[in-house]
């Protein structure tokens, strides 16, 4: 009896989050992401990020750097901006709004070649530059990259311009002693792209018959360096020498480390201890696994009830912090932000489906801090109400449970006792199930 009674209950306590590291809640949008947008009288732009359509807004890529946040939105008809910048703490107790970055001006229509048209991927490096892809428009007929120096007043320069346009999706950066390279994944091709940040020079490197869309690139202290990518048109997870693309070959042999088992990747995260982090396509969870080990998927964070086509964005800041926005396309809370210190302990020690977002206990400091902590307190309330009622709904279900079990024992001890489960967990919740019963059986 009990291992499943002790699943279902931790099931009701974990009620909104199940991880393997213990995240705060740092925002909650419930409704809608407001632009701090110049008025509408003085621009050309369409302007409203404030959009009537719920959950129009929709964040696709993050990165972190000191007390700031950048966040890439998909450029849908209407949003006027596809990059914007959050701050990691805020002293008032509404969440904060969006700002356009690096400026309102610095964002273009379609067309507008010398500014931003639909940034795409973005990634630190480790003098504090932001690289920001720009998937461009057919109208310039070239993709570029940004470089924004954000330890130097954000000063903005285009890098680079790419001989093609389009498709591009996220990149990785390799700075070795040689120079700076950055690796680019672009859906639908079947090659990726390096660029040489001292050439100037970007070259296509073939991948006969496999196309990519997620990209990772383990620790800089880890030499031979690897690029992890995931299929764009499969669940594989593939890996490629870095130093093969470093010395400028054209075609690239990727080894296939394994399929990821329940969805294609679409974003990707190594951490500097050499665990991947991976969300995928329509799913609640982002797992994760150790690059030591041989190919082994942990769930490190799931979220119930989530629902989006690319729910996560994923990031970590220089000291390891670990960022993610979870985004509901269907329902309230809209929009999240949270983080998990360092995960220098690895989610391997432990179980995968360990409970558990408790809010920080920590020394208050800063007036932000507190003004943080009074606001979830507030929200803990709501979840210690949520919580309340489901765990009474797990008991309900647990009651259920031995009754369906029993009629079973009576009428034969049967071979499907695991329906019963089954059952069971897809009344709780439909998208737990069936990873569940993989995990049962
Ligand atoms: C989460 O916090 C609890 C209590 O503070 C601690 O025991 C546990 O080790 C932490 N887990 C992780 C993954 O840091
Ligand atoms: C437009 O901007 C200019 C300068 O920033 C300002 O003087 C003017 O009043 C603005 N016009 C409107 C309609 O807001
Ligand atoms: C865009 O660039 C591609 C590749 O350089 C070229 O083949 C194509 O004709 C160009 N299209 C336009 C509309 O300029
Ligand atoms: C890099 O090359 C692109 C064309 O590929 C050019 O537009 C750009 O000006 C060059 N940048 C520098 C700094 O030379
Ligand atoms: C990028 O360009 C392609 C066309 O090559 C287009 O289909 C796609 O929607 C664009 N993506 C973004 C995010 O602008
Ligand atoms: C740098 O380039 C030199 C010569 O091209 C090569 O021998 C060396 O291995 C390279 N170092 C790295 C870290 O790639
Ligand atoms: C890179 O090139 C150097 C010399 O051009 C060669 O010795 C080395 O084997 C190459 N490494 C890889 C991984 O292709
Ligand atoms: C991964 O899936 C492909 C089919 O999509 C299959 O051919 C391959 O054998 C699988 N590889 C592993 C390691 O599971
Ligand atoms: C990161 O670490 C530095 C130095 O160790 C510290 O000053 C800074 O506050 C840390 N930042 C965050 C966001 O924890
Ligand atoms: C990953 O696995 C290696 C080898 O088993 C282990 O030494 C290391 O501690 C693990 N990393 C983490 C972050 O747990």
């Amino acid at each position: 009896m009990t291992p499943i009674f002790v699943a279902i209950f931790l099931l009701g306590l974990s009620s909104q989050m199940a991880t393997a590291a213990n995240f705060t809640l740092v925002y909650e949008w419930p409704d809608k992401w407001e632009c701090e947008c110049p008025s509408e009288a003085n621009s050309t732009k369409v302007l409203s990020i404030e959009s009537s359509n719920p959950g129009y807004i929709d964040p696709q890529f993050m990165a972190v750097y000191g007390s700031r946040i950048f966040i890439i939105l998909e450029k849908h008809v209407g949003i006027p901006v596809s990059l914007v910048s959050l701050p990691t703490s805020s002293a008032s107790p509404a969440p904060p709004k969006l700002t356009p970055f690096p400026s309102w001006d610095m964002h273009g229509n379609d067309g507008d070649c010398d500014k931003i048209e639909s940034s795409r991927g973005l990634e630190v490096d480790s003098v504090g530059k932001l690289w920001v892809l720009d998937n461009g428009s057919s109208k310039c007929n070239y993709s570029k990259i940004w470089s924004i120096d954000l330890a130097n007043n954000d000063q903005t320069k285009l890098i680079h311009r790419f001989p093609f346009y389009g498709h591009l999706n996220d990149l990785v950066l390799d700075e070795t002693p040689n120079g700076t390279f950055a690796y680019i994944t672009r859906w639908f091709e079947q090659n990726i792209v390096v660029f040489s940040l001292e050439r100037n020079q970007s070259w296509t490197v073939d991948t006969p018959g496999i196309m990519f869309f997620s990209i990772a690139i383990s620790p800089m202290n880890q030499e031979p360096r690897q690029l992890y990518l995931g299929g764009w048109n499969s669940k594989g997870l593939y890996s490629i020498s870095v130093a093969a693309l470093r010395n400028g070959t054209l075609t690239a042999n990727p080894k296939l480390i394994g399929n990821w088992t329940t969805s294609k990747s679409y974003r990707m995260l190594m951490d500097k201890h050499g665990t991947l982090f991976s969300a995928f396509w329509y799913k609640n969870y982002v797992k994760s696994w150790n690059t030591s080990q041989p190919f082994l998927e942990r769930r490190f964070i799931k979220v119930a009830g989530l629902y989006s086509s690319t729910p996560f964005t994923i990031a970590s800041n220089q000291n390891g912090t670990l960022w993610m926005t979870a985004f509901d396309n269907k329902k309230k809370p809209r929009y999240r932000l949270l983080k998990a210190s360092a995960t220098a302990k690895s989610s391997e020690d432990l179980p995968e489906r360990s409970c558990v977002s408790s809010p920080p206990t920590q020394k208050s400091s800063t007036p932000a801090e507190v003004q943080e902590k009074s606001i979830l307190k507030e929200k803990l309330h709501h979840h210690q109400l949520f919580n309340i009622i489901l765990i009474c709904s797990n008991v309900f279900t647990v009651i259920l449970f031995w009754h369906i079990l029993r009629k079973k024992r009576k009428n034969s001890l049967s071979p499907n006792t695991n329906e019963a489960l089954q059952m069971t967990f897809s009344r709780n919740n439909p998208a737990e199930y069936k990873e569940f019963r993989n995990d049962v059986i």
